[in-house]
């Protein structure tokens, strides 16, 4: 078997801090990939990869596209998602808001936001009508990426917003002056169904699934497409799941490559080519607070986030 899989001693994305276009190989080793020079390069399901250009330079920004990143099922990859995805578009020049919606704060962690100083959180934001996103907004060390932090207060929004008007609709009336500043809002959400997840669905236009690989990592999903379709029939009919991300692959177990193929035959082409491998260096850069792109630039984990970023951008699903 070949041995593809992401390797923590063998970063192999090149050392500069941003790579131009070519896919991490060593993240996507499919049945082609590695055949020869004159073999077409292909995904872990054995389709075509294409070659995801560069995003060409933004001569001004926004409308932002609001995308949720979603999946009821706790620790597949959503912060981590969240926070390198915004990273790899910020460094190909968008302008990038992470709205931490979980209470857990753990996007806002893995910005070097702390959580427990914070005088305003999206918490206020969402309560408090004199409040604004100014307010709440901080800039972080990523040139382009700012974030809208969270903390544990943020657990009291889901009981109180019940009482609300229009409850399913307070995020996406606070997002609403950010749109024009931005070019991607990024909305880490919670592992629930929950009004703030539906809040969440209901702000956004597209819906990106992380999804571990391991075997039941398909439990659930129909629920959540389920409820993706109830909030696009009755409260947003724009939107659209821009795709599922599998993370944590393994190409050494037969095991990753069957649950891939699994999403595949149930999925189609909202599998995404972008495959995330299996790496310690995330939680390294968690506790680092920081992006692997900048916590560790070269490694193919930081390389594979750069290629999801232009999948993204390529199929329209991004600025
Ligand atoms: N590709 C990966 N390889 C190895 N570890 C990973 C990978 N992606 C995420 N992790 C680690 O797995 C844990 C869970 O990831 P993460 O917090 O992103 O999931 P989550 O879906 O946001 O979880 P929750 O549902 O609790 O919010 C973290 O410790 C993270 O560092
Ligand atoms: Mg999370």
């Amino acid at each position: 078997m070949t041995q593809t899989t992401t390797s923590d001693a063998s970063p192999t994305a090149g050392s500069g801090s941003r790579p131009s276009t070519g896919a991490p190989a060593p993240l996507l080793g499919g049945p082609g990939a590695g055949d020869g020079p004159d073999q077409p390069r292909t995904d872990v399901v054995g389709r075509p990869l294409p070659d995801f250009p560069e995003p060409p330079p933004l001569a001004s920004h926004g409308p932002a596209r609001i995308v949720a990143m979603c999946n009821q099922k706790g620790g597949v990859g959503k912060t981590t998602t969240t926070i390198n995805l915004g990273a790899a578009l910020a460094e190909y020049g968008r302008r990038v808001l992470l709205v931490d919606f979980d209470p857990q704060g753990a996007a806002s962690v893995g910005v070097g936001v702390n959580p427990h100083d914070l005088d305003m959180s999206v918490y206020n934001l969402l309560m408090e009508r004199d409040v604004t996103l100014d307010d709440v907004l901080q800039s972080t060390a990523i040139d382009g990426l700012d974030v809208l932090p969270a903390n544990i207060d943020l657990s009291a929004a889901e009981v109180q917003l019940v009482g609300e008007v229009a409850r399913e609709s307070v995020l996406a009336r606070a997002l609403r002056p950010a749109l024009d500043d931005y070019d991607v809002i990024l909305v880490d959400c919670q592992p629930s169904l929950g009004l703030l997840t539906v809040n969440a669905l209901t702000a956004a236009h597209g819906v990106l699934i992380p999804l571990e690989c391991e075997f039941f990592a398909l439990r659930g999903v129909a629920l959540l497409v389920e409820t993706i379709e109830k909030v696009r029939d009755r409260l947003n009919p724009e939107l659209e799941v821009d795709g599922i991300l599998p993370t944590m692959y393994d190409s050494r177990t037969l095991h990753s490559r069957e649950v891939v193929a699994r999403v595949h035959e149930a999925f189609g082409d909202t599998l995404l080519h972008t495959v995330i491998g299996r790496t310690v260096k995330f939680p390294d850069a968690s506790v680092a607070a920081e992006p692997i792109t900048n916590y560790a630039p070269a490694h193919a984990g930081a390389a594979a986030y750069r290629q999801l970023a232009r999948e993204l951008v390529a199929r329209g699903d991004s600025a």
